[in-house]
């Protein structure tokens, strides 16, 4: 596919899901993959399926975040790319969400992806190299969703935030681009309910839900050194599920 032979990336959120499947396609094409993620059980399995390695963070705390990325350049020597992915999406309404309930989803999913690029930015620039990619959604850039203002917010924050970071780390050599994935089928959205993923998938023209490397290989693209005159960018992944104007238009 693309070769990401001796190249060292890092994935957070990797031990599950979207990033989950972002690790196997970074993993064939070649790359070492570092799997930085708060389940330490999940993430060790998957660094020994794919002779990886695994950071145990929390992407919400600040020091944590700068440990890993000296930690990943001290064991290995550079890092060429970042998949900023670690995400969650509980479902609240409007009218019960809390203070809480809106920080904690606006910290795990939108400032973390601020300390991503922040603190792996160095380490990318001193070698004039890196490529970093987001995993956004089309929640909130494009679509809504009752229950996830927060995470809609949050999600339409990340696209905004790699314009203006896209600009600054050019002169660099580094590139940064999002992905927006529609409805994937990973422990996430599992858990959001059987009723749930039956409604999704009769709204998407390619009548499936998407597999977690479906999003992974569009990642690996991004990641790539062909990519290079792409930067500030988002693709959407999503079985064609934006596309129809009205339900009928599926067919
Ligand atoms: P998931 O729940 O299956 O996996 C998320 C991973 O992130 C887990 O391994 C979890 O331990 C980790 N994580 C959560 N909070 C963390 C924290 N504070 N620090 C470190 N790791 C943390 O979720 P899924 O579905 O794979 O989602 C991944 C990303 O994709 C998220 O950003 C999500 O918003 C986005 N996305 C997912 C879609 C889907 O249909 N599954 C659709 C659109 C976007």
């Amino acid at each position: 596919m693309f070769d990401l032979k001796g190249q060292i990336a890092i994935v957070t959120g990797g031990a599950n899901g979207i990033g989950r499947g972002t690790v196997n396609c970074l993993n064939q094409a070649g790359a070492k993959v570092v799997i930085a993620d708060l389940d330490q059980y999940k993430g060790e399995k998957v660094a020994e399926e794919v002779d990886g390695d695994f950071i145990s963070v929390d992407v919400t705390v600040e020091e944590e975040m700068k440990h890993l990325f000296k930690t990943v350049n001290e064991r290995y020597g550079k890092i060429d790319i970042l998949c900023a992915n670690a995400g969650i999406f509980p479902q609240v309404a409007l009218s019960d969400m809390t203070v809480e309930d809106f920080d904690k989803v606006l910290n795990v999913n939108l400032k973390s992806t601020f300390f991503s690029v922040k603190y792996v930015a160095p380490y990318m620039k001193e070698r004039g190299y890196g490529r970093i990619v987001v995993t956004s959604s089309i929640t909130g850039p494009i679509t809504g969703y009752p229950g996830w203002a927060h995470y809609a917010a949050s999600k339409a924050g990340q696209l905004g935030f790699i314009h203006s970071a896209a600009l600054e780390l050019a002169q660099y050599g580094i590139t940064i681009n999002a992905v927006q994935p529609g409805n994937i089928k990973t422990e996430g959205l599992i858990e959001q309910g059987q009723a749930y993923m039956d409604g999704m998938r009769a709204n998407i023209p390619l009548h499936e839900l998407g597999e977690p490397e479906d999003i992974g290989v569009a990642a690996c693209f991004f990641a790539s050194r062909e990519a290079k005159f792409i930067t500030g960018q988002n693709l959407v992944i999503d079985g064609g599920q934006i596309l129809p104007e009205d339900p009928g238009a599926i067919l």
